[in-house]
Formats: structure tokens, C-alpha cells, sequence
């Protein structure tokens, strides 16, 4: 029984205005699959062959079980362990994205495979070994109660911000070559959310790092590299087997490492690979230059933190001047 009063979430007095900021970022770039006319992909579609089509479906398919994953077990894990409760509302839209992502690819997938296909591309997901090895890993993780928080944090980052992207790169690859752009602009709003996702979580990570001692510091730290490898090394296999037939294997490996990279600046350590931007497939760079400037955001925010100057709204602010607008005596500055 709680012994404590219940507090109300008071959104005028924010102890971190992280939270804040992160909140308005995310409201402000609130999006729905329904939105995205795919169907206007159809021409491309036709184009590909067998192959090329395979792997599209499936790497999406792939993508739903971890969207899924990070909707359930995730956000409900990053959820018992916060510091705040404007961080808990930050969550809450987090989770309720995670949600809108995995319905996406369903969206997609409803407009260019049939039925059958789509059965498949579930079973497929449901029980493909590479890509079941990282899901449980990681909701393993998530569901033990007596896991530290941090860890769980740290496979959230991972998830977001590296193991997305063995199959982002293929709708990537697509929008550099002008192709199913309409697919593509559903991945980049994911990508859009997913990259402001893993910058916040990271840092809440780093906030809870900053209390530790140095040694437990340096445990974890340890724990982090070893799990990174960890999932490297299936993830190679999955990319493996979804690649080899199209002979994009190497390509997707270096995008990925790269990726990983850039999960471990988002919790605040040193790059594990040799690959930077200049290594990745510069069609696909390309396509991702367009989708993400999150980087900035946060950094503008981390730096003393500036919110845009606010004013309050006056009725002039909801005249709308037409070509036949005379001046309107109500107006007034
Ligand atoms: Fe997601
Ligand atoms: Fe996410």
C-alpha cells in the first residue's frame, strides 16, 4: 500500500528540461502510416525481381518484431525505472510510437505483397533464428526484474540506434536510387523518431552512470562492450541471411558498424569500429542525410538548453490574409 500522496505531473516546474524539450519534440513530429499514399510505389515494385522483393518484405518483417518488441517489453521496462515523471510522459509517447511503427510496416506491406506473402513474411518472423536470437536477448533483458536498469537502457540504445538498421538500409538504398519513395518516406519518419528515441535514452543513461562509482562504472561499461559484440556477431549472421542473395552483405555489415558506433556516443563512450560515414555506401548516406538533424537538437539542448522564444497568442494570429483582404478594422498589433 502506498504511503505517500499521489503527486499530480506539473508541466511548470520540470526538474530536467530534457524532458521538456524532448517532449515537444517528439509532439511536434507526430506522424501516422495512414497518411503515406504507397500505393504510389506500385510501378517500382513491379520492377524488382524475385530476389529484391524478398528481401524487402523480409527485412520489414524483421523491423515489426523489433518495433513490437520496443512497443511491449521495452518502453514497459525504461518505464520502472524513472527519474522523473515528465520522463514518464516522454515514455508514454515513445511507446505509443513503437506502436504506430510496427503498424506501418503492415501498412506497406498490405499494399505490395498479397495475402500469402504476408503469411510468410510473419512466420518468417516468428520464427527465423538470427532474428528470434536478438529479440529474446533483449526481452530477457527487459523482463528481469532483477536486471539493473542501466543494462536495460543500454539494450534499448542498441536496439534503437544499431540493430534497426541492417534493415533500414534497404529502403535507404531504394530512396537514393529514386525508388519506392513513398515506402521510403514512411522509413523516414521512423528513422526521425527512432534517432531522437536513442539520443534521450542515452542520456538518461548517462545521467544514472554519473552516480555510480567508478568502479561499478567501469563493470558496466565492460558488460556493454561484451553484450555489443554479442549482438554483432548474430547480427552479421542475420545480414548474412538476408543479403548474400542480393550481394549486399559487406555494404550493410560497414552501415551497421557504423551504426553501432553512433549507439555508443549516444551513451556517452568511444567508437568500437574503424567505419565513419566517409565507409558507408554513399547512396545510402545519401538518403539518410535527408531524414536526421536530430544531433543538433540535442546538442543545442544539452548546451544550457534553449527553447525558442514563446509569446502568447493574439487574435491577429488567427487572421488569415486572402487576396481580397482589405484592411480588417479588428486587426490591431
Ligand atoms: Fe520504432
Ligand atoms: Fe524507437
Amino acid at each position: 500500500m502506498a504511503i505517500e500522496n499521489y503527486k499530480a505531473i506539473n508541466w511548470n516546474r520540470v526538474s530536467d528540461m530534457i524532458d521538456k524539450a524532448t517532449w515537444e519534440k517528439l509532439t511536434e513530429q507526430f506522424w501516422l502510416d495512414t497518411r503515406i499514399p504507397v500505393s504510389n510505389d506500385m510501378d517500382d515494385w513491379r520492377e524488382l525481381d524475385d530476389d529484391h522483393r524478398w528481401v524487402v518484405g523480409h527485412v520489414f518483417g524483421g523491423l515489426t518484431l523489433l518495433d513490437t518488441l520496443q512497443s511491449e517489453a521495452g518502453l514497459t521496462a525504461l518505464k520502472e525505472d524513472v527519474k522523473t515523471q515528465h520522463e514518464t510522459a516522454v515514455l508514454n509517447n515513445i511507446q505509443f510510437m513503437e506502436s504506430v511503427h510496427a503498424k506501418s510496416y503492415s501498412t506497406i506491406f498490405s499494399t505490395l505483397n498479397t495475402p500469402d506473402e504476408i503469411e510468410e513474411i510473419f512466420h518468417w518472423s516468428d520464427t527465423e533464428e538470427y532474428l528470434q536470437n536478438k529479440a529474446i536477448k533483449i526481452e530477457n533483458l527487459y523482463l528481469d526484474p532483477n536486471e539493473d536498469p542501466l543494462k536495460k537502457k543500454i539494450a534499448n540504445v542498441f536496439l534503437e540506434t544499431f540493430l534497426f538498421y541492417s534493415g533500414f538500409y534497404t529502403p535507404l538504398y531504394y530512396l537514393g536510387h529514386n525508388k519506392l519513395n513513398n515506402v521510403a518516406e514512411i522509413i523516414k519518419l521512423i528513422l526521425r523518431d527512432e534517432s531522437v528515441h536513442g539520443t534521450y535514452i542515452g542520456y538518461k543513461f548517462q545521467v544514472g552512470m554519473k552516480q555510480l562509482s567508478t568502479k561499478r562504472q567501469q563493470e558496466i561499461k565492460d558488460w556493454m562492450y561484451d553484450f555489443l559484440y554479442e549482438l554483432y556477431d548474430n547480427e552479421e549472421k542475420y545480414t548474412q541471411l538476408l543479403y548474400n542473395q542480393v550481394g549486399w552483405t559487406d555494404d550493410v555489415l560497414t552501415f551497421i558498424r557504423y551504426n553501432a558506433n553512433k549507439a555508443l556516443m549516444n551513451l556517452g563512450q568511444d567508437p568500437l569500429f574503424p567505419d565513419t560515414d566517409e565507409d558507408v555506401n554513399p547512396v545510402v548516406m545519401n538518403g539518410i542525410s535527408t531524414t536526421t538533424s536530430n544531433h543538433d537538437f540535442f546538442s543545442q539542448v544539452g548546451n544550457g538548453y534553449r527553447l525558442g522564444a514563446v509569446e502568447a497568442m493574439a487574435d491577429s494570429d488567427y487572421h488569415v490574409a486572402s487576396p481580397n483582404d482589405g484592411k480588417n478594422a479588428d486587426d490591431k498589433e
